[in-house]
């Protein structure tokens, strides 16, 4: 972030107070930050600690005549890398998204080019209110981009989603856009901290053929394996993304390979290798039918018990991850648990020979399974690192930069 130029405005809402605390994070990675304050903002914090801890003026107004004759909104913009709304209440998002421009923050938003992060705090009920849902939406359409919220206490005493982000999870969102900047998806772009790293990554369930027309399948939507296709390609990666059938949309600068049993994708991501980087997150069938009938099995009869005979399909986290000059530097498995969650997923780590584990609760009332958000933990040698509860992008853009980090370790420890 050195070097960066942040452009941060603070809306009116109790979580502007953690907004302080991510000036102080930007300005420790070396990004000068300049702020904006709303009228609403400036009831809970002071434009005067936005200005002793960015060490430039807090800008309040836009008809603060001085201030537009010295910096305008327009200049405001342009010498900004990102623009970051935090937080971004649900008055501000309203008038983003009508393109409203009646304040110095929402000229600024409405003049800008640039990209716009928005860190979203509100009540759980003006969160989930229609008016807000077709809000995001459009702003979503817009390109702008979203970290948060999270769920939890609310300031009003109630719980649910709708508090602003941690500061750490608004950096990690503000690093990973200010990469993807400077490399838009572009496979193999040199500037990623993933460029030139080759990244697998296996998503979906595999349906296992019982007779032409039935099949065993997992519950698996792909949303997480397709999110982490992504987010290695934002960070510049080039990669191949083996997944089973889904009905989601090839993400943009990656190979796709499109299997549909378990052998086919373990002949695909072998075929796929070598790699630097390797995420199994596919939801592999566990058993396939014995004997694969070639014609539709027919009813014998209301009473008549039926025998299916399963055989096991092959293990890819364990095949890939075996010791050898075509294992990838770091493999990484998922594990989806409905108890014992963190015992199951450590011991899973040591058996498939994986290098880390992510580990997700997926008891049917978490909504993990097919839903948009996640809570996971990640087991290293190290330990466990509980993360908070993010949406699976947010959760595919953390663990791609921390697979990244971990490579340019290895590369220095071997240097
Ligand atoms: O054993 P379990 O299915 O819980 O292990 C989950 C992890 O192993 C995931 O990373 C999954 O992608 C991987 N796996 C695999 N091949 C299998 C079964 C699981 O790669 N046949």
């Amino acid at each position: 972030m050195q070097g960066k130029r942040i452009l941060l405005i603070v809306g009116g809402g109790i979580a502007a107070y953690k907004s302080l605390e991510l000036v102080r994070r930007l300005k420790e990675r070396g990004a000068s930050v300049r702020a904006i304050v709303t009228k609403g903002g400036a009831e809970f914090v002071t434009p005067l600690s936005l200005s002793v801890l960015t060490e430039e003026k807090a800008f309040t107004d836009l008809f603060d005549l001085k201030d537009e004759a010295e910096i305008g909104h327009i200049r405001l913009s342009r010498e900004a890398d990102l623009i970051v709304v935090a937080p971004a209440t649900a008055d501000l998002l309203a008038k983003m998204t009508h393109g409203l421009a009646d304040d110095l923050a929402t000229a600024v938003l409405l003049a800008t080019d640039k990209r716009v992060l928005a860190a979203p705090a509100m009540n759980v009920r003006m969160w989930q209110h229609p008016a807000t849902r077709r809000n995001l939406a459009t702003l979503q359409a817009d390109g702008i981009e979203f970290v948060g919220p999270d769920e939890g206490e609310m300031a009003c005493g109630e719980y649910g989603r709708g508090r602003m982000a941690e500061p750490a999870a608004i950096l990690e969102a503000i690093g990973r856009l200010l990469g993807a900047e400077a490399s838009p998806f572009a496979v193999g772009t040199p500037l990623g901290p993933l460029s030139g790293r080759r990244v697998l990554i296996t998503s979906g369930p595999t349906q296992e053929p019982i007779d032409p027309v039935r099949y065993i399948a997992n519950r698996s939507s792909g949303k997480q394996g397709h999110a982490l296709a992504k987010a290695a390609a934002a960070l510049g990666a080039e990669v191949t993304l083996v997944s089973g059938p889904v009905a989601l949309p090839d993400p943009h600068g990656v190979t796709m390979v499109k299997v549909e049993t378990a052998h086919e994708m373990l002949a695909a991501t072998l075929a796929a290798l070598p790699a630097d980087i390797a995420i199994c997150a596919a939801a592999v069938a566990d058993w396939r039918a014995a004997d694969e009938s070639p014609h539709k099995l027919k009813k014998q009869g209301h009473e008549i018990e039926t025998e299916l005979r399963l055989a096991q399909n092959p293990d890819i986290l364990v095949t890939i991850s075996k010791p050898g000059p075509r294992r990838p530097r770091l493999v990484i498995g998922f594990a989806a648990e409905t108890e014992n969650l963190i015992e199951n997923a450590t011991a899973k780590r040591r058996s498939k020979g994986a290098d880390w584990i992510v580990a997700n609760d997926v008891w049917p009332g978490t909504g993990a399974m097919g839903g948009d958000t996640t809570q996971v933990h990640l087991i290293t040698p190290s330990g466990v690192e509980d993360w908070p509860p993010l949406s699976k992008d947010e959760t595919a853009a953390r663990l791609l930069a921390r697979a990244a980090d971990a490579l340019s370790a290895m590369r220095s420890a071997a240097e």
